[in-house]
């Protein structure tokens, strides 16, 4: 509505501009053309007869007779003069007169072409300029574009509602996260059109992910028997179902996906497909006989795997449902723990473990550095400095030596208290805890990379100046952290990576 009343008014303005010069020419008043050369001259000749006049009145030299013959000559000049400065102003102001209609008649072709073309632009994108959206909605700049491609999609689904032009208005709520009217739209697909194409039913799979994974697995089956070679389907198909433990599904659709260009380019894939076949028959023993040793045997399939999630679901039934101290299902189910941000359950998990396994240096290496950070982190930094001393002995002088250089200073900040925050060492063990709360899930644990560079025995990393300028304002895919780091945490940070972690070999 309020774009029509724009257009309406820029065509109205248009046609006053064009037009009322048009229809009364005679409106515009024009300066007189002295500038005419004939006049100019004529003008001249005027001021200097006028002043011969005053020169002769001046003359006492003369005789009287003679001052009056030359006086009525000059006069007589003048005269002519004068009347032909008359004429020849006449003569200009008919030109004038006439020129001026002939000027009023030609188009302002360059005024026309602008409006024109502002019309034009005001007519084909009137929802830039005003989008037309339901009130419910807030509106910047940058959604509008997307506010014009609803209001379209919108009206195509509602004259021809194809499942093309279904799927396209339910993509757009998707993207602006209108996910209840989304689900509607795609949902109308499927219960009114056939054949339902796999498109929709991988939404409807896609919308439930977040809060049914059964269902989220049944949207998929179908979508997989509408488009049976569709990658995407497939991937998603096999995720599911592995993460609901239907290991046997998902590696069919693994297989199937595997089967797919896109799925043989996919480095993933095969050690998926290889854990499967690895866990299938650990878990079939679990679901025959869930005794201790089956389910220690599939969380530790799962571990190694990288899959502590997954493992920790199997230690936990160990631990609850068969032996409460078991070592290694507490040890490990720490070391979730303080990977979830729960240092101080992460120490009571793995001092229970080193209870039952008869000391700390009976648990494993990664359990043990583990227990030094989560000592680290929670200030208990006596702890922290023996634990990684024994971490350091445990794997030998080699991969210690980052150990032993946090063991020194957790030693510092012990005695130094707060302190000794400034001291370079010591600066190291805080930064390890910032590094494993802010870094790890790029940078690795150990700083072995994964989506963020490597940064252990990486020279680059052990360029203080670049690693600040990492650290605080990003670099690529990683978020600069100038603002969610206290000023300490950085220098902090920088000083791990610098002196630990750079120096350090994997
Ligand atoms: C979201 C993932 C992510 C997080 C979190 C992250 N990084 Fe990065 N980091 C990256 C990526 C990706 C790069 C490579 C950037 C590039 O060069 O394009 C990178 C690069 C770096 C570099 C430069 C390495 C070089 O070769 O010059 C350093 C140093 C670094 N990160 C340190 C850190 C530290 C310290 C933290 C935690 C405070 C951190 N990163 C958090 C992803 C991340």
């Amino acid at each position: 509505m309020l774009t029509t009343i724009v257009v309406g008014l820029l065509v109205l303005i248009a046609f006053f501009y064009v037009a009322i010069p048009l229809l009364a020419p005679d409106q515009v008043d024009r300066l007189p053309d002295d500038r005419d050369p004939q006049l100019v001259d004529l003008n001249e000749e005027k001021a200097a007869l006028l002043r011969a006049i005053q020169e002769l009145d001046a003359r006492v030299d003369l005789p009287a007779e003679r001052r009056r013959q030359l006086h009525e000559r000059y006069e007589a000049k003048a005269a002519k003069v004068i009347a032909a400065i008359d004429e020849r102003e006449a003569a200009l102001a008919g030109r004038a007169s006439k020129r001026e209609r002939r000027e009023t008649k030609r188009v302002p072709v360059g005024a026309v072409v602008v409006l024109g073309a502002f019309l034009l632009l005001a007519a084909a994108v009137p929802t830039y300029v005003l989008p037309r959206v339901s009130s419910t909605d807030t509106i910047t700049t940058t959604d509008v574009d997307v506010a014009q491609q609803l209001q379209a999609a919108q009206r195509a689904a509602q004259a021809d509602p194809s499942a093309e032009n279904l799927l396209a208005l339910g993509d757009i709520y998707l993207g602006l996260q209108r996910l209840d009217e989304a689900e509607t739209t795609y949902r109308r697909i499927v219960d009114e059109l056939s054949p339902v194409p796999g498109a929709a039913y991988k939404r409807l799979a896609v919308l439930a992910l977040q809060r049914d994974l059964t269902q989220a697995q049944g949207w998929l089956e179908l979508a997989r028997g509408a488009e049976p070679d569709d990658a995407e389907t497939l991937y998603l198909l096999g995720e599911v179902a592995f993460a609901r433990g239907d290991l046997e599904r998902a590696e069919d659709a693994f297989e199937a996906f595997a089967a797919t260009p896109d799925g043989a380019a996919d480095p993933t894939v095969q050690r998926r497909i290889e854990l499967i076949g690895r866990v299938r028959p650990l878990q079939a023993a679990v679901l025959a006989d869930p005794s201790e040793e089956n389910l220690l045997a599939l969380g530790d399939a799962y571990w190694e795997a990288s899959e502590p999630q997954k493992a920790v679901e199997s230690y936990f039934k160990v631990l609850t449902d068969h032996d409460a101290t078991q070592p290694r299902a507490l040890a490990r189910t720490g070391q979730l723990l303080y990977l979830a941000g729960r240092p101080s359950d992460a120490v009571g998990a793995i001092e229970r473990a080193a209870v039952s396994a008869g000391g700390v240096a009976a648990l494993e290496p990664d359990a043990v550095m583990t227990l030094a950070d989560a000592y680290a982190q929670t200030g208990a930094w006596e702890e922290a400095a023996r634990t990684y001393d024994l971490y350091a002995e445990l794997v030998g002088p080699e991969l210690g030596a980052a150990a032993k250089a946090l063991a020194e200073s957790a030693r510092t900040q012990a005695s130094g208290g707060a302190a000794g925050g400034t001291d370079a060492t010591s600066l190291a063990a805080v930064g390890r805890q910032v590094f494993s709360a802010n870094c790890v899930e790029c940078h690795g644990q150990r700083g072995e990379g994964g989506m963020g560079a490597q940064l252990a025995g990486n020279p680059r990393a052990a360029n203080e100046a670049n690693v600040r300028d990492a650290v605080r304002f990003g670099r690529g895919m990683m978020p600069a952290f100038q603002a969610a780091l206290a000023p300490e945490q950085v220098d902090a940070v920088v000083a791990y990576v610098t002196r630990v972690l750079s120096q350090s070999e994997l």
